[in-house]
């Protein structure tokens, strides 16, 4: 999702770093300098910061990434370019049918009963589910937003309408097979969509809490901005629901505090124009009062059983859930690592109670049993994670029982104490340990700390931990892995990292996500080395588009990624990918991107 506009949702007195800068120096001089000077006296002054994992200067480790990087010069074009060792193709346009040989064609404006049979639009999250190896699998990947102007070509003026845009939300399931090197979308008996009228079912402690029930008594349905991602060992697709606010709305609409924290005002009244016409999504509408808390979840699907309803895992908390990465801790006990994209906002990270292998031969999920817990970044490059429990005094005294502090987890972490963060985007877990959280930019900061230094933070960067006792432990130590600021007119130019994925060789793929990309470039997928830091470009979206979603085959030799929001829709900023399908309304699309001589992706 693009640069968030709107007031801070976060009102809360939480700024444990003052106090930091004013041991390491003045407030004057930070806020004197420019971005870089900003950054530099932090850095220079905070021996935090001489933890910095780049080098100046330093190599790739040899064989890690040889690529030859794609240039700066040339970019910013209209079609997307990749590095000159490697080869992509076009995917899944939106609008295409999940089952090509008997569904709906693309046809513009679709209307709402085949746009829930093809692809829908806003390409995010997804991964890749072998059915055979590396050559056939199923693609599930999340379909963040459209706005109806680019769907219908106008903001909706029925429920019909409504229903066009609800339908090309949520969640795309098709087969892809591998034919001699070329990717082919076929017919599957597990091609699905879910959107945001399919039933799904709620579990974990705030399953049952009259806080999710409405007075109409409408069944559990839906999800929707459906952004990054995450995938269990036990072979289940997690999508994350981020901005619910821009779906509700209601003349007249006055939020209570806890509403307010969550970013529902009548400033949003429904961006998208569907509480005009549907009861559920009306704040005002007194039948469908709890219907937004149904929204803000990490949903659970398992890709092999076409006929499970998605599952909300409430043990997760709600807020505005960019991704879910995994990680298998201590004791085989799942880790789930999660950031909340707005600024001044929080990471997450969920801890099963035990073994998930355990808890599934119970017939458990291994979901809905653990602790929810919210990151707090000391100025010494250590960090707790604080429980987010009804068993503290201090929860106990604002919520009723463990349900309301799921249900209201940003209220929790502000009483807790948990680091405003400036927008924590994707989080990636590397086989090493670490732990990567993208924090995309933040306009808006005043004051900087040790782990957001720059004040403002227009271009962003990306930070680093390491949990103890094998990511179940509840202390960490962090550092700055990268400030996108810093790498400006070089060929290692980027800005507001989003997406990010760490493979096993020790490489960081990232993805961005900013309407001014230095350098003219339009945003990009870049490849790091996690012990260098050395940066290189992989691949150049298309004017207006993120780049966003990455999923690779078990072999590696083929990632898929996706550019959203081509050209914002405006024919004029882009046609991709005309180019490949001689359609002429920019549409999402995934991209299969493989080196020329079959070798691993990023090498
Ligand atoms: Fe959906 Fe924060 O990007
Ligand atoms: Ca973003
Ligand atoms: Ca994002």
């Amino acid at each position: 999702m693009r640069n968030q506009l709107g007031d801070r949702s976060n009102k809360s007195a939480n700024r444990p770093f003052s106090d930091v800068l004013s041991r390491y120096c003045s407030r004057r001089d930070v806020l004197r300098g420019g971005l870089q000077s900003a950054a530099a006296v932090f850095f220079v002054s905070s021996p935090v910061l001489s933890l910095a994992a780049r080098k100046p200067g330093a190599k790739a480790r040899p064989g890690l990434m040889d690529f030859t990087p794609l240039p700066v010069a040339g970019g910013g074009g209209k079609t997307p370019r990749i590095a000159p060792d490697y080869r992509m193709q076009v995917l899944i346009p939106w609008g295409e049918p999940i089952n090509p040989s008997s569904g709906p064609a693309f046809a513009w404006p679709p209307n709402a009963a085949d746009q829930e049979k093809q692809v829908g639009i806003g390409h995010d999250g997804m991964w890749f589910f072998p059915l055979e190896g590396s050559e056939r699998g199923l693609l599930v990947l999340n379909h963040e937003y459209g706005t109806s102007r680019h769907i219908l070509g106008r903001d909706p003026q029925s429920l019909d309408d409504v229903r066009v845009s609800q339908h090309a939300h949520g969640i795309t399931i098709v087969e892809v097979v591998n034919g001699d090197g070329r990717w082919q979308h076929v017919d599957s008996r597990y091609a699905r969509r879910i959107h945001v009228n399919t039933p799904v079912e709620f579990s974990g402690p705030a399953a049952d809490s009259p806080l999710l029930t409405n007075p109409a008594g409408n069944p559990f349905a839906g999800t929707l901005n459906n952004c990054s991602n995450g995938h269990t060992p036990w072979g289940t697709y997690l999508t994350c629901e981020e901005n619910i606010h821009f779906y509700f709305g209601g003349t007249g609409f006055t939020p209570n505090a806890r509403q307010e924290r969550y970013g529902l005002s009548a400033r949003w009244t429904s961006f998208h124009g569907w509480s005009r016409f549907d009861p559920r999504f009306d704040l005002t509408n007194p039948g469908y009062v709890n219907e937004s808390n149904r929204f803000g979840w990490v949903v659970e699907i398992d890709p092999m059983a076409p006929s499970a309803p998605p599952v909300k895992r409430t043990a997760l908390g709600r807020f505005r859930h960019e991704g879910c990465a995994i990680a298998v801790g201590r004791d085989d006990r799942i880790v789930g690592y999660m950031g909340d994209d707005e600024q001044f906002e929080y990471i997450y990270k969920f801890v099963s109670d035990r073994s998930w292998k355990a808890l599934r031969d119970e017939g458990s999920s291994p979901l809905d049993h653990g602790r929810l817990y919210a990151a707090k970044f000391n100025d010494d490059g250590t960090g707790e994670w604080l429980e987010l429990t009804i068993d503290d005094p201090r929860l106990a005294a604002e919520f009723a029982d463990q349900a309301e502090v799921l249900t209201f987890a940003r209220r929790a972490a502000d009483i807790v104490g948990a680091t405003p963060m400036d927008r924590p985007e994707w989080t990636a877990v590397s086989p090493d340990g670490h732990v990567y959280c993208s924090l995309t930019n933040n306009a808006r900061r005043n004051d900087a700390d040790a782990a957001n230094p720059l004040a403002p933070n227009p271009h962003g960067h990306i930070i680093r931990w390491r949990d103890d006792d094998h990511h179940v432990g509840t202390r960490f130590e962090w550092e700055i892995f990268l400030i996108a600021a810093e790498t400006h007119g070089t060929e290692e130019s980027l800005s507001s990292p989003d997406g990010l994925w760490a493979d096993p060789d020790g490489r960081l793929f990232i993805q961005t996500d900013g309407s001014g990309q230095a350098d003219g470039l339009n945003d990009q997928m870049l490849v790091a080395d996690t012990e260098s830091g050395e940066v290189k470009r992989l691949f150049e979206g298309v004017p207006g588009c993120e780049v966003t979603g990455i999923a690779v085959t078990p072999d590696r030799r083929t990632m898929f990624i996706n550019v959203q929001h081509p050209g914002n829709g405006d024919p004029a900023e882009t046609s991709f990918p005309l180019e490949f399908d001689g359609k002429t309304i920019p549409r999402d699309a995934t991209i299969a991107i493989m080196r020329k001589d079959g070798g691993i992706v990023g090498s």
